[in-house]
């Protein structure tokens, strides 16, 4: 079996631990949760291809950072994680962004850590994650693949078009399959991962 690099196996087991630290409040998302972690007990390939890229909205990752070590443990080492990581991050934005009015496209970045574009490739798991800008909207959208964020800095959350709720560092968002949803950022910045089993 391949090892990983550190710096990445680091990040997936905080990952796993932010997750697992809640698990008894999400008792849905735990089957795709078992699935995603035993499946990348194996590493994939190395994607070779991947160029660290930043956009102007990474301006926000420390704001953001500040706010997410609030969290309970496992988060503020989540974020020492994740920020030791970043940096090989290639920032890009959200497919279909040209596409959305106001100002969403200058003031949101994503970026892929796990699947295909990310720092490893594979076809069975996707670990993403969104920075939104303060004030600015995520928009609305569903995919078929069901989806669960781990919240590292505050905002608000939309599911099933009900009314907006405040989630904070440490907290979850579980979308079941084509559930739609969206998130806001307040006054600081919205970090969010986001983990995709998209296996058959
Ligand atoms: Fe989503």
């Amino acid at each position: 079996m391949p090892g990983r690099e550190q710096g990445l196996q680091r990040f997936i087991d905080a990952v796993e631990a932010g997750i697992r630290a809640r698990a008894a409040d999400f008792p849905d998302a735990m089957s795709m949760v078992d699935r995603i972690f035993s499946a990348l007990e194996n590493a994939g390939e190395v994607n070779t291809e991947n160029t660290p890229t930043r956009l102007e909205t990474c301006r926000h990752l420390e704001n953001a950072y500040d706010q997410a070590r609030k969290g309970p443990e496992p988060f503020p080492e989540l974020t020492d994680a994740f920020a030791a990581l970043e940096p090989k991050f290639a920032w890009n934005r959200r497919a279909e962004a040209a596409t959305v009015a106001g100002d969403f496209y200058d003031n949101h970045t994503n970026a892929m850590i796990v699947g295909n574009g990310g720092l490893e490739t594979r076809q069975d798991v996707v670990i993403g994650v969104s920075l939104v800008a303060p004030g600015i909207t995520y928009p609305r959208h569903h995919h078929p693949p069901e989806e669960l964020y781990v919240v590292l800095s505050s905002g608000e959350w939309m599911q099933n078009d009900n009314p907006m709720v405040a989630k904070r560092s440490g907290d979850l968002v579980h979308n079941p399959s084509n559930a739609w949803h969206a998130m806001q950022a307040t006054d600081v910045p919205l970090l969010a991962i986001w983990c995709l089993w998209i296996a058959a």
